[in-house]
Formats: C-alpha cells, sequence, structure tokens
C-alpha cells in the first residue's frame, strides 16, 4: 500500500484506505428542509426559529437572498441555529443587487417562483455550474401563470430577470419530476389568484409541502399531486431540521463496503420521498436498521445502524432512483463493490446536476480501476466483489457528491483516491472529512 506524504484529514485532498467505519456519528442538517425554512420563515409573519441548521454553502446562499429583500436573519457560525423575523407575505423588498444563488439549483428555482409574485424587479444568477442547468421547466409554466421572467438562452439560464406580476392559479402536469420545480409552483401558487395544482408523473420530495402546512398555508396532496390556495397570512413557527439522508449515504455505504464496520447514524430524515437510497441498499443485499423512528417538525426521523454488508449487482430504474436522486454517485460506489454488474436507467435528469453525474462518475470509476460503461440514461457498472479497487486521481468537477463518493470509495483501495477539487464538499456537508476521520478505523 502507498504511503501519503499528507493525507485529506490534514486538509489535503487524498482519502486514504480504512478497515471500516465504526462508532456513532450525527450528519449536518437536511439541505432541502434548511432552503425551506428560510424560504417561509422570511414570508410569515413573526419570529421562525430554526435548529438543526445546514451551514453548507447552498443554503448560506439562500441567506444571503432573503437578507437582500430585507429580512433580518440570524446564524451564529457552528451553531446550527438560525432566527428569521419574518416580514409577512407582503414584506420582501426589492433587492439592491443581482441575488447570487452560488451552486444552488434549490435556490434559484423555488426563488424564482416567490420572486415572480413579487411587486418588484429582480436578477438572479449563479457560479458557472449554475448558469448552465436548464431554467425552462420552471420559467414555463411560471409564465402561464402570468409571470415575466427573462434570461439568457429564451430564458433557459441565468441570469433571468424578473419582474413581479399578479399571477393567477393553473393547472400543470409537469413532464419531469421535480421538487424544485413543483416548489416553485407552490411559491408562486400561494400568491396567486385561486387554486394552483400540480401533477407530477411520480411523486417527487415532499417538504414543501409539509413545511407550508406547518406554517398555516391551504395544501392539499392527493398521490402524486398537490394544490394549493392564495395564502393571506403564514406564521412564524419552530423549526427543528432532522440530519440530511442524502449526506448519510455516503457514510452507509462506506460503511457497507469496509471489512468491519458498526455504524450508528443518529437523528436521519427517514420521509419515504428520500429513502430510496435505503431499498435499494437492501435490494443489493445491504444491512442497514431503521431504528428509534419519530417525528419532528411534520417530517419523520430515526437512527440508521449499518454494518458491512457483502453486496451484489442489480438493475435500478428511473422510479426506483426518484427518491434516491442525489445518490446516484454514492450507488455507483456500492455498485463498483458488489458481486457482479449493476445497470441504472432511467436517470437522464442527472446529466443536468450540479455535473453530468453520470459522465463524471463513469470518468472517476474508470480512474480508480472499476469497469463501467456510460449509457446515455445511465450507467452499467462491473463491480469488483470482494476484491480492492487500485485508486488513482479523479476530477470531481467541483460537484460535492462526486468527491464525496469517491472518498468513500478510498476506503477499499489500495492506494487511496486523490481528489481534485475536494472543498465543495462544503456545498452541503461542511466537516465531512474531519467526520470521515473519526469513525474510520485506520
Ligand atoms: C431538491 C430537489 C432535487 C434534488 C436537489 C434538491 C429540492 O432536484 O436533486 O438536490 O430541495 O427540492 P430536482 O427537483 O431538480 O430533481
Amino acid at each position: 500500500m502507498t504511503t501519503f506524504k499528507k493525507d485529506i484529514f490534514g486538509g489535503a485532498i487524498i482519502a486514504v484506505p480504512g478497515r471500516g467505519l465504526k462508532g456513532e456519528m450525527t450528519v449536518p442538517g437536511d439541505k432541502s428542509i434548511s432552503h425551506r425554512a428560510v424560504m417561509l420563515g422570511s414570508i410569515a409573519s413573526g419570529i421562525t426559529e430554526v435548529t438543526g441548521f445546514l451551514e453548507g454553502e447552498d443554503n448560506l446562499s439562500t441567506i444571503g437572498a432573503f437578507r437582500a429583500m430585507g429580512i433580518g436573519i440570524d446564524l451564529q457560525k457552528d451553531s446550527r441555529r438560525v432566527v428569521i423575523r419574518g416580514n409577512g407575505m407582503r414584506g420582501l423588498t426589492e433587492p439592491a443587487d443581482v441575488i447570487d444563488a452560488g451552486n444552488s439549483g434549490t435556490t434559484t428555482r423555488l426563488i424564482t417562483g416567490l420572486l415572480s409574485a413579487q411587486p418588484f424587479f429582480s436578477v438572479i444568477t449563479g457560479d458557472a455550474s449554475l448558469r448552465k442547468r436548464p431554467m425552462k421547466r420552471v420559467v414555463e409554466p411560471l409564465s402561464l401563470m402570468g409571470a415575466s421572467i427573462s434570461g439568457r438562452n429564451n430564458g433557459n439560464n441565468l441570469p433571468l430577470a424578473i419582474s413581479g406580476r399578479k399571477l393567477k392559479g393553473i393547472t400543470c402536469k409537469t413532464p419531469i419530476a421535480s421538487a424544485q420545480l413543483k416548489s416553485a409552483l407552490m411559491l408562486a401558487g400561494i400568491y396567486a389568484e385561486g387554486e394552483t395544482v400540480i401533477e407530477e408523473p411520480e411523486k417527487s420530495r415532499d417538504h414543501t409541502e409539509r413545511m407550508l402546512c406547518l406554517f398555516g398555508a391551504d395544501v392539499r396532496t392527493d398521490k402524486n399531486s398537490v394544490s394549493v390556495r392564495s395564502t393571506n397570512e403564514l406564521i412564524g413557527c419552530k423549526i427543528e431540521v432532522p440530519g440530511d439522508i442524502s449526506s448519510a449515504a455516503f457514510f452507509v455505504v462506506g460503511a457497507m463496503i469496509s471489512p468491519a464496520s458498526a455504524l450508528l447514524i443518529r437523528g436521519v430524515g427517514v420521509n419515504l420521498t428520500r429513502t430510496g437510497i435505503i431499498d435499494v441498499l437492501r435490494k443489493m443485499g445491504g444491512t442497514v436498521e431503521v431504528q428509534n423512528e419519530r417525528v419532528a417538525s411534520g417530517e419523520p426521523v430515526a437512527d440508521l445502524l449499518v454494518k458491512t454488508s457483502r453486496l451484489k449487482g442489480t438493475e435500478v430504474s428511473g422510479a426506483e432512483l426518484l427518491p434516491a436522486i442525489d445518490e446516484f454517485p454514492i450507488i455507483c460506489v456500492a455498485a463498483a463493490f458488489s458481486e457482479g454488474t449493476t445497470r441504472i436507467t432511467g436517470a437522464r435528469e442527472l446529466r443536468v446536476k450540479e455535473s453530468d453525474r453520470i459522465a463524471a462518475m463513469s470518468e472517476a470509476l474508470s480512474r480508480v480501476g472499476v469497469r463501467n460503461a456510460e449509457l446515455p440514461d445511465g450507467i452499467v457498472i462491473e463491480g469488483v466483489g470482494s476484491a480492492s479497487i487500485k485508486g488513482g486521481k479523479i476530477e470531481s468537477h467541483g460537484d460535492h457528491r462526486i468527491a464525496m463518493s469517491l472518498a468513500m470509495a478510498a476506503l477499499r483501495s489500495d492506494e487511496g483516491v486523490e481528489i481534485d477539487g475536494a472543498s465543495s464538499v462544503d456545498v452541503s456537508f461542511p466537516g465531512f472529512f474531519d467526520q470521515l476521520k473519526r469513525v474510520r478505523v485506520s
């Protein structure tokens, strides 16, 4: 085994092999829920107090956007507690400058819905990755509601310029299941005249629905559809954010693929629209127990106990992937350490995430010695069974989830994995490498 001059845990970018993940840990707060808490708290009346908040870069972009619209938001660094002094449904003010959403698709798409209904002009932009991502999916249906939005490439790319208008409710069958799209329409819908009905081909994550109910909005759900009505007032409340299952997923797979693991991850959100990773890993033969289930702020929460597992290859369809949409990179790593072949299809959306995750994972796996073939809508991976991989140098493409997935692959490598662009982990999981160092058996 190669010895490294410096390893990742000293702040460099080399993830090292390990002999298991052991002990207990928690993961940072759920990214999706943290965004929504700031957004709804800002347009509610009175104080909203959020605990367990994720202080990741994406969520700080959301805080920055609402501060720019006149909302008082207190965040003491490393406290995971945010206090928002909401100004009510009509209390946002015109931002004096362009809103910078950084790397955050959720900030951009959800806020575009909200801004469409405000009585002022605003412009939203983001980093190079975000400026490439498709916005037409929200711009088109919002325009049908009466929104006035223009942007590069016929309104498909940031920067978007939004002139707020009086909106009217619509009934919309969305061509894709996307919580960002659904939520953008809901946030416009609570300002629109009449009812806004959104029907998805499959049910995407439902955190907006749940949280709007907590704040007192009139929201109805039925299978894959949701409807909202014009709302006069949301009432500020207390929100306890659970740990993010999408962050826990890296450690769940890391524990399964390394030799002598027993890891308890406490306080993880287990909303059924997010637990696809547990179902996929169980189908592959993974051992994960969901313990101590409870409910906090309208969201189910539990502890996850994970043990070393002999994984076998499987087929994963688009419907199975939807509740694990952000877990594609770490599912690829689980597949790499399985017996046999894994085929993931119906994952075309993954091409327009923070990076083209199909291409990025195919390239990264090839670099560390895992045979795979890219499909237009997925990937086929030949697992190494009980062997280890060689390791090597990979490019994260500035994508946090690619970086964290390959850090886990390094646990069962001969040479470790050098990750280019590893600081991207701060987007969703500040302290990721410290946590890994703490539970990794060396
Ligand atoms: C999110 C929805 C998903 C997910 C993203 C967060 C949300 O995106 O991939 O990380 O908070 O609504 P899509 O709606 O584009 O599938």
